[in-house]
């Protein structure tokens, strides 16, 4: 088995190869120093693949990382590859899952189709609207990264886990469960991309430290709304945690908040403290 990773994960893909005992195949990404000169990507695989099963490690955010991935896809198949896995850590793109307005492209599906083209089967994490994967005419999953956050959160003085929302019950249970510490629950009102409402509830949080966990941090606004909160009811730390760090606009200055800032490694940044390689791999050996 081979691994190739995409300039958004080399540093994931290299973990993943070394769980799966595989070769990483090393990519140029610039044929010239400096690159085109327009800002267009370039890819060349370094090692042959022919008839080799490969692993394309490479999250679909920002719209370079897409174009890229389909570069280094394309590449693999034209090499001769028997059998692309795709792994796309943060499934970019997949905000828009259904056709609000007449004429809409609905993105999620408009990657799926594509990847289909190259890919025999697709692994991602975390995926904004799980549903898009049956719209996949290759097999499609997603793999848990509660187990690498929970796995964290077991090594540390957390007393207690908090979903921000209703949707992050389901993660919050499953860290919960790993790292063995009780948890709980808000309600949130989105009021706009920047600004959400949480609906009072009384915490078991006076004088504990509490680990929010999330499945994203885009702006930091879900965060810092709950960790207000989780100040207001006496909580003496906060840790933010979350699969994907979007990090994006006034999201540092949000999470000014927060008393440590945990992220995976879906999306490279200094906050990525924990890897989601072992998870990738486990789903890769159970492929077959
Ligand atoms: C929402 O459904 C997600 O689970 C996250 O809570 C949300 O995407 C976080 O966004 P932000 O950081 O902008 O509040």
């Amino acid at each position: 088995m081979n691994v190739v990773g995409g300039s958004a994960s080399t540093a994931l893909a290299r973990s993943l190869a070394k769980e799966l005992r595989a070769n990483f195949i090393e990519v140029a990404f610039e044929r010239h120093p400096g690159g085109f000169p327009d800002g267009e990507r370039y890819v060349r695989l370094l090692s042959p693949v022919a008839g080799e099963h490969v692993v394309l490690v490479q999250s679909t955010w920002p719209d370079t990382n897409v174009v890229e991935y389909f570069l280094l896809a394309d590449a693999i198949r034209d090499a001769g590859a028997s059998r692309l896995t795709a792994v796309i850590p943060y499934y970019g793109y997949g905000r828009q899952d259904k056709r609000f307005l007449d004429g809409e492209a609905i993105s999620a599906m408009t990657m799926a189709k594509h990847i289909a083209l190259d890919a025999d089967e697709m692994l991602t994490m975390a995926i904004h609207n799980p549903d898009i994967l049956a719209t996949f005419p290759i097999p499609a999953r997603e793999v848990s990264g509660m187990p690498a956050i929970g796995r964290y959160l077991k090594t540390t003085d957390v007393d207690f886990l908090l979903a921000p929302d209703g949707k992050a019950i389901r993660l919050v249970k499953e860290a919960a469960a790993i790292a063995k510490k009780p948890f709980d629950a808000l309600e949130k009102e989105r009021l706009d991309s920047y600004t959400v409402r949480m609906t009072p509830k009384r915490l078991d949080v006076r004088g504990k430290s509490v680990a929010i966990v999330d499945d994203v941090v885009s702006t930091g606004g879900t965060i810092a709304t709950a960790t207000r909160e989780l100040r207001a009811q006496g909580a003496r730390r906060v840790i933010a945690t979350c699969v994907h760090g979007l990090f994006v606009g006034p999201a540092l200055e949000n999470l000014k908040a927060c008393d440590e800032i945990v992220a995976t490694d879906t999306i490279p940044s200094a906050y990525s403290k924990v890897t989601v390689a072992p998870e990738f791999a486990a789903a890769i050996r159970a492929l077959g």
